[in-house]
């Protein structure tokens, strides 16, 4: 498990700059304007910093943009970062200038200066999401990234401390999902996930797990035939966050294929290994729950993962094999290849029929296709609710996360007849994305307004974003965490 850093906020002190050991980050206006603490810190290295900030090289760096002062003089930390910030800027900037300063940081204690700015805690949130590294499997003491202690310092550090323990919050479930979604899959086998997620209780969330004769029983042959050709035995894991009194809960249901070979319509080998990130949509769901948790929110949320393995085996579901779902609809396999919407069928209507939720979201690394509609920018956004979709979409954009509002019809859904069954898994090349969102639609209960997720472009990243080195990214834990705060949190 890779830790977050600590980070405390504390009141700046500028007599404590000298003395400091590690890194000082200062914050200087895109006009070169200097706070207290910037002109401190100029007056310790005998003018070092004006200099810097009158170079051509500070003239040039973007809103956001560090420039690095090694060894200063007149001071004992090893570097000074100077952030060309201003001092009312978006979140998202805030949040990815925090990032540039501690992405470069290797292990050492950071002290960043925030005199009176209003966003210590989209400092604090960027600091954290940046550090993260993921050496789980690194042998060697390898110093590529990893910060020591955080020190945020700031003049009012009591008006803010709220909003940081938000922030920290925040990059507890970020790291969560971002671990879980690197880590390979002869680790994170559904034992090991379900695992993991049973530890959550620890921080307050009732976790229980449907074991394969639970889910026998209830009925979810689409989702047990996806694992029964795995020696991991096929779970369905439930989380419980209630801060929110009697209100029916939020549910999020998330796809958990802890690994996709494609099954028998086995996948080609070229870049298969990729496939351990289709736990994807379940590790955005484990994330947000344990933020929930760190942050006790004042909201009912049932999380609910769908894990399984997709193996081709003696024992595997094969083309043309005919399932029936807990809801009672009968599918035709028509590719083994199309499974993370046959274990999605089952958990949500599951989720419906247990729990009876206010909503439902699902988020899934489902199709190829949304990957060619999209590419790595946004995930799809399918809904039958606009005002959901909506309040979703503008969570996502204040979070900077991408998300774009695809449709969904009745002639999508045409696509899916088949000839021996009430639904086939594929509807073909045209629209995949769409088809497989109309099949998750066809196990939305009437009243429940609903989004589907679709993430396969956005899950993992195969180079360094603004917030995340290359890898997990994390996405979606920020944008439903923020329209949980938004809509689904009861008055104080
Ligand atoms: N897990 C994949 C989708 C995927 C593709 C995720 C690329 C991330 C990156 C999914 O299970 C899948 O294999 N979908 C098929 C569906 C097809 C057989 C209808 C696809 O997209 O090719
Ligand atoms: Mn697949
Ligand atoms: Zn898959």
């Amino acid at each position: 498990m890779t830790d977050t850093p600590e980070l405390e906020l504390t009141i700046e002190d500028l007599d404590s700059i000298a003395g400091f050991e590690g890194e000082v980050a200062i914050f200087v206006s895109v006009e070169g304007g200097l706070d207290r603490a910037g002109r401190r810190v100029n007056r310790l290295t005998k003018g070092a910093i004006e200099r810097a900030v009158a170079s051509s090289k500070f003239q040039k760096a973007k809103a956001g943009d560090v420039l690095k002062l090694s060894y200063p003089t007149g001071m004992a930390a090893d570097a000074v970062s100077i952030v060309k910030l201003d001092k009312r800027v978006d979140a998202e900037l805030a949040r990815t200038a925090g990032a540039s300063v501690s992405k470069a940081l290797g292990g050492r204690p950071l002290l960043a200066l925030c005199g009176s700015r209003r966003d210590p805690n989209e400092i604090a949130l960027g600091l954290l999401l940046g550090a993260y590294n993921f050496s789980a499997h690194k042998t060697g003491d390898g110093d590529d990234g990893g910060v020591g202690q955080i020190t945020v310092a700031h003049s009012k550090p009591e008006e803010n401390q709220d909003k940081v323990e938000s922030s920290k919050a925040v990059a507890e479930g970020v790291y969560f999902t971002r671990d879980l979604v690197n880590e390979p899959s002869n680790v994170l086998t559904t034992v090991n996930f379900a695992d993991r997620l049973k530890a959550l209780s620890k921080v307050g969330l009732k976790v229980s797990v449907l074991e394969e004769d639970q889910l026998e029983k209830l009925g979810m042959r689409a989702l047990l035939g996806v694992g029964q050709g795995s020696r991991s035995p096929s779970k369905v894991v439930v989380m419980e966050w209630n801060g929110g009194g009697d209100e029916p809960p939020l549910a999020l249901v998330g796809k958990g294929v802890v690994f996709d070979t494609g099954g028998i319509s086995l996948k080609p080998a070229g870049g298969m290994e990729d496939m351990t990130m289709d736990m994807g949509g379940a590790g955005v769901v484990s994330g947000v729950m344990k933020t929930l948790a760190h942050r006790k929110a004042p909201a009912n949320v049932i999380g609910l993962v769908g894990l399984v393995e997709n193996m081709p085996d003696g024992a595997a579901q094969r083309p043309g094999d005919v399932v029936r779902t807990m809801k009672g609809d009968t599918v035709e396999v028509i590719n083994t290849d199309a499974e993370g919407r046959l274990v999605l069928c089952d958990v949500m209507w599951h989720a419906q029929e247990k729990y009876k939720p206010a909503a439902m979201i699902d988020l899934a690394t489902l199709t190829g296709a949304v990957v060619i509609a999209l590419g790595h920018h946004n995930a799809g956004v399918f809904s039958n609710d606009d005002a959901l979709a909506n309040a979703f979409l503008r969570a996502a954009g204040s979070e900077g996360e991408g998300a774009w509002r695809m449709p969904l019809g009745d002639d999508y859904a045409k696509q899916l007849k088949s000839r021996v069954a009430d639904l086939k898994n594929v509807g073909g090349r045209p629209g995949g994305s769409v088809t497989a969102a109309e099949f998750l639609h066809r196990f939305v209960q009437d009243e429940t307004p609903w989004i589907h997720l679709d993430i396969a472009g956005v899950t993992l990243r195969s180079s360094a974003t603004s917030y995340a080195p290359k890898g997990a990214s994390g996405w979606g834990v920020m944008s439903l965490n923020r329209l949980i705060a938004d809509k689904f949190e009861v008055g104080e």
